[in-house]
């Protein structure tokens, strides 16, 4: 291809910023995996359902499948190879590891992104807000009760385990 078929974009993914020469109509899920060799991005379907792509797109989170690259141009990505900190794992990544909110783990990085934009917007959420956040992410393995429990968890700790979801988090 040559370059007059591609355009330039501009994005800070996990802190760092990266400038591409991407097709228009690149996808940012492909460019995350493709481009950038972030491969926690999943796709697990073509058809914007399972969630398996899920990202952070300035805080919010988005299926990385249905966005094109050009449209993240000069905007923040985090992907799930950004939530844990040298040393140390994210709340959210945490609570999967101690609540076993994972089997096969292909579900996980876009469960726990959604968990994390869910969590940023509501965080003390009812194990019923809970579930109605994670309504747009699919799972196979593992019947969800354990997901529930995990981000219950995450936010009790994030919460200083205070709030509904210390509760929830047991139920
Ligand atoms: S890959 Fe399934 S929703 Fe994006
Ligand atoms: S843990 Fe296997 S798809 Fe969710």
């Amino acid at each position: 291809m040559n370059n007059q078929d591609t355009v330039q974009v501009t994005m800070t993914v996990n802190g760092r910023t990266r400038v591409e020469q991407v097709e228009p109509r690149l996808l940012l899920a492909h460019f995350l995996r493709d481009h950038l060799g972030l491969t926690g991005t999943h796709i697990g379907c073509d058809t914007s359902q399972c969630g398996a792509c899920t990202v952070l797109l300035d805080g919010q989170a988005v299926k990385s499948c249905t966005v094109l690259a050009v449209q993240a141009d000069h905007q923040a990505v985090t992907t799930v190879e950004g939530l844990g900190q040298r040393g140390g794992l994210h709340p959210v990544q945490q609570a999967f590891w101690d609540k076993h909110g994972l089997q096969c783990g292909f579900c996980t990085p876009g469960v726990m992104m959604t968990a994390v934009g869910l969590l940023q917007q509501n965080p003390t959420p009812t194990s019923e807000e809970i579930r109605e956040g994670l309504d747009g992410v699919i799972c196979r393995c593992t019947g969800y009760e354990t997901i529930v429990r995990a981000v219950a968890e995450a936010a009790a700790v994030m919460a200083g385990e205070a709030g509904p979801s210390a509760a929830a988090a047991n139920e």
